[in-house]
């Protein structure tokens, strides 16, 4: 009997009563509908290999490949929609993507003129503390957003980077420095419209080589630094403490993330897919 129990914050929810492994469609619509609701799923204690894992993130859509590894390859070359996320080394190598590093707020992959609706990651070893991921409700902070803010923002787009990672890292073909016009991205307006909800949200990526273009720099410097202020001093988040065997899905379209630090010597690993969304980013203010 699925089950839904909305966390204390200001986004989330844990799903009962459901093995991944096994989800008709009726009970796959109620999962759907709890995430258009509640922005964030937590399944607690599943038993998820990566075939099961890219069989449910396929019940959402296409499957993206993953961001590529060190080096420009994926990590599972064998599984190329299978991003890992890990502090583990191995004989030197990384087994996996963002090591022990603390992540500034972002939404995946958002330098891709589509970038994924949703993300899916699976916990597979986690340590006793650190590693914890926060997520922000962008819904409520559009509709906190200070009305000259608002209007400062309407009819605006904003240019995502794609060249670092959301650890300052820098991504494999890319180079160390550009100028704003010339660095990889793709530009999204600042307020979209949720394509099943239909409800306005703030459309951010990240903040590091946020670029506005069209504007003299220092205008949308400081435009980029009220906005990421409003998110950084609001309230609209709840933090995820993984136990191993945790799923957990967001919208990427109105949800960010981020995580905390992880201590060298404890281990995590996680499996994460990205399911493509069907249409670019729609602006608010679209007709
Ligand atoms: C991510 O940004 O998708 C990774 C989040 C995490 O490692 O908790």
């Amino acid at each position: 009997m699925l089950k839904i129990v909305p966390t204390d914050g200001a986004l989330g929810a844990d799903i009962e009563g459901v093995d991944l492994k096994k989800v008709d469609d009726a009970t796959f619509a109620k999962i759907e509908d709890a995430w258009h609701d509640n922005l964030v799923l937590r399944f607690r204690g599943q038993d998820l290999d990566d075939d099961s894992l890219a069989d449910f993130s396929r019940r959402f859509g296409v499957l993206d490949m993953a961001p590529t590894g060190r080096g420009g390859t994926p990590f599972d070359p064998g599984r190329p929609e299978i991003t890992v996320l890990s502090n583990i080394v191995v004989d030197g190598e990384a087994v996996g993507a963002l090591g022990n590093s603390e992540l500034v707020w972002h939404q995946d992959m958002t330098y891709n003129e589509l970038p994924p609706k949703a993300s899916l990651l699976y916990a597979m070893e986690v340590p006793e503390s650190g590693g914890d991921t926060s997520f922000y409700n962008m819904y409520k902070a559009y509709e906190t957003l200070p009305e000259d803010l608002r209007a400062r923002v309407k009819g605006l787009s904003c240019k995502h980077d794609a060249t670092r990672t959301s650890s300052g890292e820098l991504r494999h073909g890319y180079e160390e420095s550009y100028t704003h016009e010339a660095r990889p991205g793709a530009v999204h307006p600042f307020v979209i419209r949720h394509p099943a909800s239909g409800r306005l949200a703030l459309f951010l990526g990240r903040r590091p080589n946020a670029y506005v273009p069209g504007m003299p720099e220092e205008e949308g410097d400081a435009l980029l630094d009220e906005l990421w202020a409003h998110i950084n001093d609001g309230p609209h988040a709840w933090t995820q403490n993984w136990r191993v065997g945790d799923l957990v899905i967001w919208d990427n379209r109105c949800a960010l993330h981020r995580r905390n630090g992880l201590d060298p010597k404890s281990r995590r690993l996680m499996h994460r897919t990205q399911v493509r969304d069907e249409a670019r980013p729609v602006a608010a203010w679209a007709s």
